[in-house]
């Protein structure tokens, strides 16, 4: 296959200011342009055909492809013998693992040809449960290599929540892990998934288990299939799918603010024209630098920017199986310093964690290779952004702060490594193509002038926009496209000022934001009130200082039932059960009523400002049906 070029890069504020004007002006022409990079088996006949009150979004119509190929198969002659991912495992003295991208390719070839071996085809859903190790990356893009959906599931997740998202994609097999070290930690993956099948997965036809760390698991001959048994006689070429541009590549769910979390569409032709071009833009990378990011590839984040974007430019890019704190603070760091990092991306849940734990950690190791460092997934504040800025980037790399959503597919708002003016806590302008806009929230008007403040909209598509969510497209409508009519709606407020720039305030819907993962507060409810002693609950989000939101729970129990912590430790081991780990409350309060407005809504605003401790900010109360309740929930604030 002949070597294509990749997207256009900016090298300047100035290029990047025409190339927005130009991107605006005629987007399709702009991403026309991008996309005739890659390889393609047919071109599109359509660039974009677009109606949000459907709402319906289609980029590269009639174009024919198969991501992996641009991947992998288009750098085998320019780069085949370069690495494509480099793998730090969770030990420091563990074996480091380069697979050149000849190496990756022959490996997805092999496990594409299993996963056919198995049965598995164009559109099947495929479901996968794995800590980070390289046969995650693998496989994901085998899945993608034979036309099969990815639906990969953050290992931290419990039987029960992976069993949700198992059965509302009808996943015909799940791939996972025997067991996952991380930190001092030996998680038992193939147990969950055991649990989440004896809970009741239907659609379920094999597990494919990858052999991790060798211990011993419990095994169902009528299920259990073993990775290596077989992935190893597998041929080294596998024909892709060719997949049409609007095809399904993968499903990822997040969290909303109402009911069980959705699965995000995204589909193959834009999502690689979008992930590549942003990927290249906003870290500035270069061919031979060395690229990290720090997620997990349970995440969007992981999906476009440890795989996607970055194998599509021919990237190298580095795979972290372990934790920021494992042996120390100083893990990253000396990764860093190891590999000779290029472009750093991490989380300021992260860079909070590690500025706590003090200087010395990041002091003394050799970070000089650094051009670019990023930040993603919650608004950083200005003592973290500082913090990194002059310990990790020395005072002289620039940072990005880049805003953007599972829903977004790629980066949307974020300064371009060097380029772009930055502002702490501001994570600057948009992207080229992106056309932001900020609504007044009463009137649904767009707000025109700077500065100016209101829910953050964007008018028009860009090619990884989500399409729909999965099975209920209906939802995908009323969740994005409706509360500002004619504009996708993004559930997060922002600032605006003299300059331009936007400042990120934050959600303004029930979703709250702990460690850069997203919770649905309904969804943390529902978990609470399955204990059989919990009447009701209400779930809020308060400042926490290294999480950047923590989970503050009101809970009305029994009269019978004792409301001790032994209650509180039940409460969150339900928590545990449900979803998993990281949905567990922070604090929990026991209150004998919830202030409610007179049609019988919880008041929200009043029990987030009660947790975030300002409760001289409380408002008229008066109005309330129990305005008593406010009293009890002050006095017993936790
Ligand atoms: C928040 C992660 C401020 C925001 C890629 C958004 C941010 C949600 C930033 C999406 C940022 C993400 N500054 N807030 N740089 N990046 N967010 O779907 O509230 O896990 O709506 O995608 O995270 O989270 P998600």
């Amino acid at each position: 296959m002949q070597s294509v070029d990749l997207p256009k890069k900016i090298n300047s504020f100035r290029a990047y200011q025409d190339t927005y004007q130009r991107s605006v002006s005629d987007p399709e022409g702009f991403w026309a342009e991008q996309a005739e990079t890659f390889h393609w088996h047919q071109k599109w006949d359509r660039v974009l055909d677009w109606d949000f009150s459907k709402p319906k979004v289609e980029w590269f119509g009639g174009g024919t492809l198969n991501i992996t190929e641009n991947c992998l198969d288009r750098h085998l002659e320019s780069r085949g013998d370069q690495t494509a991912i480099l793998y730090e495992p969770n030990e420091p003295g563990g074996e480091v693992i380069n697979l050149t991208y000849r190496q990756l390719h022959a490996e997805v070839c092999k496990v594409g040809n299993a996963l056919r071996s198995l049965g598995i085809g164009k559109g099947d859903r495929i479901c996968f449960y794995m800590p980070m190790v390289p046969e995650l990356a693998i496989s994901v893009l085998a899945c993608a290599r034979i036309g099969a959906i990815h639906s990969v599931v953050f290992a931290g997740f419990s039987a029960q929540a992976l069993a949700d998202r198992v059965n509302d994609a009808n996943c015909k097999i799940i791939v996972c892990s025997d067991y996952n070290r991380r930190g001092n930690k030996n998680i038992p993956v193939k147990e969950v998934v055991d649990d989440a099948i004896a809970l009741g997965c239907p659609s379920v036809e094999i597990v494919l288990v990858h052999k991790n760390t060798g211990e011993t698991v419990a095994w169902n001959d009528k299920l259990d299939v073993w990775y290596h048994h077989r992935v190893d006689e597998q041929p080294l070429t596998c024909a892709p799918e060719v997949m049409n541009a609007e095809d399904v590549l993968f499903i990822l769910y997040t969290s909303g603010s109402t009911g069980k979390p959705k699965g995000v569409v995204h589909t193959c032709g834009g999502y690689m024209v979008y992930t590549a071009y942003s990927f290249l833009n906003v870290f500035q990378y270069e061919p031979g630098d060395v690229y990290w990011c720090t997620a997990d590839i349970g995440w969007i984040t992981g999906h476009s920017y440890i795989l996607y974007g970055p194998l599509l430019c021919g990237a190298t890019t580095l795979m972290f199986e372990g934790v920021p704190t494992y042996p120390d603070a100083s893990r990253f760091w000396q990764v860093c310093a190891k590999h000779r990092v290029n472009q750093f991306y991490t989380a300021p849940t992260a860079i909070r964690a590690l500025m706590a734990r003090g200087n010395k950690f990041v002091e003394g190791h050799d970070l000089s290779d650094l051009k670019v460092i990023g930040s993603v997934g919650e608004p950083i504040n200005e003592e973290a952004w500082e913090w990194y800025h002059e310990h990790v980037g020395k005072g002289k790399v620039p940072v990005v702060d880049t805003w953007w959503q599972t829903e977004t597919g790629g980066m949307m708002i974020s300064g371009l490594g060097g380029l772009s003016p930055q502002k702490p806590t501001f994570a600057g302008y948009p992207l080229p193509g992106i056309q932001m806009a900020l609504v007044d929230k009463n009137t649904g008007e767009e707000l025109m002038g700077n500065p100016e403040s209101g829910l953050l909209c964007v008018k028009f598509p860009w090619p990884s926009i989500l399409r729909t969510t999965w099975g209920d497209h209906e939802r995908c409508r009323t969740t994005y496209f409706t509360t500002v009519a004619g504009m996708y709606f993004t559930g997060d407020g922002a600032r605006r000022d003299a300059d331009g720039m936007y400042r990120i305030v934050g959600r303004v819907d029930d979703v709250i934001n702990v460690s850069g993962h997203r919770m649905g507060t309904a969804e943390v409810e529902n978990a609470i009130n399955e204990h059989e002693g919990v009447i009701e609950s209400a779930v809020v989000g308060y400042p926490h200082e290294i999480k950047g939101q923590g989970i503050y729970a009101y809970v009305i129990v029994a009269d019978n039932v004792a409301h001790d912590d032994a209650l509180r430790e039940e409460i969150i081991a339900m928590v545990r059960q449900e979803i998993g780990p990281i949905a567990k409350p922070d604090k929990i309060q026991f209150v004998s009523e919830l202030p409610k407005t007179r049609s019988g809504k919880i008041m929200r605003r009043i029990l987030r400002k009660v947790a975030a401790g300002e409760v001289d900010q409380l408002g008229d109360t008066s109005t309330l049906l129990n305005p008593e309740a406010v009293q009890e929930v002050i006095d017993g604030v936790v």
